[in-house]
């Protein structure tokens, strides 16, 4: 079958590249200027986000990823997640800074907060690109936000569909 890109455009390229250097600009402006800052990625739907964000920073920036799963989707109604792959690196006394692709229910970003937390950074902050807030069923802090979102089901930017769609440099609604 024929790949076809899916036409309904939420946030177009230009929105979005606009919006990911203010939430840089954002996170600079809120640490000291010498703050070497530590971004922990959630494979995979964050790593496009992710590479834009720490391209517009202006200071000394080190990456590490982990992978979170699934038992059906991402999380069970208890709210347990599965973990993948862990860190690479200890986290102690590093001003640490979650990137996700999206807050949805909040149960995937309150566990990794919850463990994250546990292991001792001097500072814990949060960015997502998406949030949907009228799907809640936690109450989850998150520091910086890219664009709140209605109830739909999005691809593109790192977000996918059964893996496809990652590769577009826009937002659309699949639904
Ligand atoms: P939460 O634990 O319900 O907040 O789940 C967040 C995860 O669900 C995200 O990291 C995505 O992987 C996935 N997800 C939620 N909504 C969407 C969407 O609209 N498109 C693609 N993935 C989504």
């Amino acid at each position: 079958m024929a790949y076809e890109a899916p036409k309904n455009i939420l946030i177009p390229a230009e929105d979005i590249q606009r919006r990911v250097r203010e939430l840089a600009f954002e996170i600079g402006r809120d640490y000291a200027d010498d703050a070497q800052l530590h971004f922990v990625s959630v494979l995979k739907g964050a790593f496009v986000f992710l590479g834009d964000l720490v391209r517009s920073m202006d200071r000394g920036v080190s990456l590490d990823f982990m992978a979170v799963s699934s038992y059906g989707k991402s999380v069970n109604s208890s709210g347990e997640v599965r973990l993948l792959k862990d860190l690479d690196s200890g986290l102690e006394g590093r001003n640490v800074i979650i990137v996700e692709d999206i807050v949805d229910t909040g149960l995937t970003l309150a566990y990794l907060q919850e463990i994250l937390r546990a292991r001792g950074p001097k500072s814990l902050r949060t960015a997502c690109l998406l949030s949907k807030p009228s799907r809640r069923k936690v109450d989850v802090k998150v520091d910086y936000i890219g664009f709140t979102i209605e109830d739909r089901f999005v691809v593109g930017y790192g977000l996918d569909y059964a893996e496809q769609y990652r590769h577009l440099p826009y937002l659309a609604v699949l639904d």
